[in-house]
């Protein structure tokens, strides 16, 4: 199973009226996040449909890479009492903004230590606010990659990051998930197989 699946929904994703600039975004050294309202940064039907398949809230990410930046490598969640604490395993992404599209690569850690938090180590070093724990380029192995340059599910507990690869544009991208998650990566392979186009 990969970590991706491109797809194509029966709606329009992102509210027009929507300005990703009016967002206060989370300062990290690189590639920038922030909170949405869903129902300001989707449009109502996107808002619908997404609460229809998540059979409850709309919880929406947006993330800003700057021009030829690159994200921290890290999965989403977050060291709590030792232990790695993922809420919520997937995301739907829908990009924007960069004319050479951003690039998303998933990782395989190259050393396995017995000390581990959930599926990862303890000792991955936190380097950026928000993005915990953080893996250092020599640690991992990139295995998969893609071009998100459309609506695509992606798995985000395995290590992963994005570069944009455009030398002028900023990379926006909403990152839509459960408010309250109940699927894990498989679940929501079959929530949305019905959408996939490749
Ligand atoms: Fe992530």
């Amino acid at each position: 199973m990969k970590p991706y699946a491109k797809l194509k929904l029966p709606v329009e994703i992102k509210n027009k009226n929507f300005i990703p600039e009016s967002v206060d975004l989370v300062q990290t050294p690189k590639w920038q996040y922030g909170f949405t309202n869903p129902r300001e940064s989707l449009t109502e039907e996107a808002y619908e449909f997404f609460s229809d398949i998540f059979k409850g809230e709309v919880y929406v990410q947006i993330h800003c890479g700057g021009a030829g930046d690159t994200m921290p490598i890290h999965v989403d969640g977050r060291i709590r009492d030792g232990k790695m604490n993922c809420p919520r395993p997937w995301a739907v992404n829908y990009p924007w903004g960069s004319n050479v599209s951003g690039k998303m690569y998933w990782y395989k850690e190259k050393i396995a230590t017995p000390e581990l938090a959930g599926n990862f180590q303890v000792n991955a070093t936190s380097a950026f606010k928000g993005y915990c724990p953080g893996w250092k380029l020599d640690e991992v192995e990139a295995y998969e990659s893609t071009i998100v340059d459309t609506t695509t599910l992606i798995n985000i507990i395995i290590p992963h990051n994005v570069i944009n690869y455009d030398p002028i544009n900023i990379r926006w991208a909403l990152s839509i998930r459960p408010d309250v998650n109940q699927w894990e990566w498989d679940e929501a392979w079959q929530l949305f197989e019905p959408y996939f186009v490749e």
